[in-house]
């Protein structure tokens, strides 16, 4: 199957050092984020990409270190580099410092969220033909962290939504439609209930789809939206969503394809980008080193690309395809008794085989 999901509206023109590495900051993160990104990196070493890490901690595991969930060498190094390959970071339920992951997406102003779904032959899900693209808005609506108590008992959470934002994430997902090649955009919205702020959201996105004529615009509501994603997904093509719903549809787009262990992800900004997989830490299966590493390698192979290395992120796809077709070596969550490492392995192998 070609692989359209690449960032083809998105490209990198920073900084080489004097070997023509590219300098990116390492944020190996918690729970099961030291193992996958350790598979990953393997992986991009083994594509033939020079990269010159700058790790870093961050979340938990910098509280721990350091102190500070985001301490102050991590944000220099990413002002520093522009580009960052990211494990999960934990965040607490209901309580403790704010999502680490939302304050770098504010912070750098990395407003599109890209997860390119796809299932791979060899995968025992319930679809086989399904070819997502999942484009979330990053910086706002009610991740904007806007919370106060009114009364006890009585508490408001305040959903932001602009219409700078939403034209800026709409345009972006039509022109990574358009370059490539892709047939629709989706604007998935709640809109008959929220009418003042997803109903701006759809204002913006009808206005930047009457300036693509070649590629399709529909509208769902999300609760039907996510009854027809888990019915007939092949109806959908790019998908367009706000953060909260983006959030959410894109962790169930996961669930069709094998699930979390397969969905990889970037968040993009005019002046950098962060690469990560949808998961989080996993805290059930951390340092059990049976993590599925293939998010996080997928990830990779977006970052590659990113800095413009198209056809040795073709190769990391392809020997990502070929290792889970041959259905030989595969982490617990597919199925199989192989481990992070096998499957890092197994691919490296698949490019050496295909070099
Ligand atoms: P989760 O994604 O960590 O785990 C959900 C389920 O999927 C678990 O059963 C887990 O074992 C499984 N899973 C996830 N990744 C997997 C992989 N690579 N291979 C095999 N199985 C995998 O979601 P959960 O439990 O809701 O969140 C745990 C922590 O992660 C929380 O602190 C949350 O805030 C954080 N989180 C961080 C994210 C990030 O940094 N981008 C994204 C999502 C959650």
């Amino acid at each position: 199957m070609k692989q359209k999901s690449g960032c083809g509206s998105v490209t990198w023109n920073g900084k080489r050092n004097g070997s023509g590495a590219a300098p990116a900051t390492l944020i190996p993160g918690d729970g099961v984020g030291p193992e996958v990104i350790g598979a990953a990196i393997k992986v991009i070493a083994a594509c033939g990409v020079k990269i010159d890490w700058d790790e870093q901690v961050a979340g938990a595991a910098a509280v721990k270190r350091v102190g500070s969930p985001a301490p102050p060498a991590l944000i220099a190094s990413l002002k520093r580099t522009r580009i960052a390959l990211k494990g999960p970071l934990e965040t607490r339920v209901g309580e403790g410092y704010r999502s680490i992951n939302v304050y770098l997406r504010k912070t750098f102003d990395l407003f599109a969220n890209l997860r390119p779904t796809r299932s791979f032959p060899g995968v025992n899900a319930r679809f086989s033909n399904v070819d997502l693209i999942v484009v979330r808005e990053n910086t706002e609506d009610l991740y904007a962290g806007i919370e106060h108590q009114v009364t006890p008992g009585v508490v408001e959470s305040v959903k932001v939504i602009t219409a700078r934002a939403s034209t800026r994430i709409a345009r972006f997902a039509f022109e990574f439609a358009r370059r490539n090649g892709r047939r629709s955009v989706t604007a998935i919205h709640k809109a008959n209930i929220m009418k003042l702020s997803d109903g701006l959201f759809l204002k913006c996105a009808r206005r930047v789809a009457a300036e693509y004529k070649d590629i399709q615009y529909n509208e769902r509501i999300v609760d039907a939206a996510c009854m027809r994603l888990v019915t007939e997904p092949s109806e959908f093509d790019v998908l367009l969503l706000e953060n909260l719903y983006g959030d959410i549809v894109s962790d169930l787009c996961a669930g069709l394809v094998g699930g979390l262990g397969m969905v990889p992800g970037a968040n993009y900004g005019d002046r950098g980008a962060i690469f990560e997989a949808v998961h989080g830490t996993a805290p059930d299966i951390a340092g059990k080193g049976v993590a599925n590493p293939i998010a996080a390698i997928l990830s990779g192979a977006l970052m590659v690309e990113y800095l413009g290395h198209h056809e040795a992120a073709e190769r990391i796809r392809t020997a990502v395809a070929q290792v889970l077709k041959a259905r030989r070596v595969r982490t617990p969550d597919l199925g199989g008794k192989a481990r992070t490492d096998e499957v890092a392995e197994a691919i490296i192998r698949a490019m050496e085989r295909a070099a």
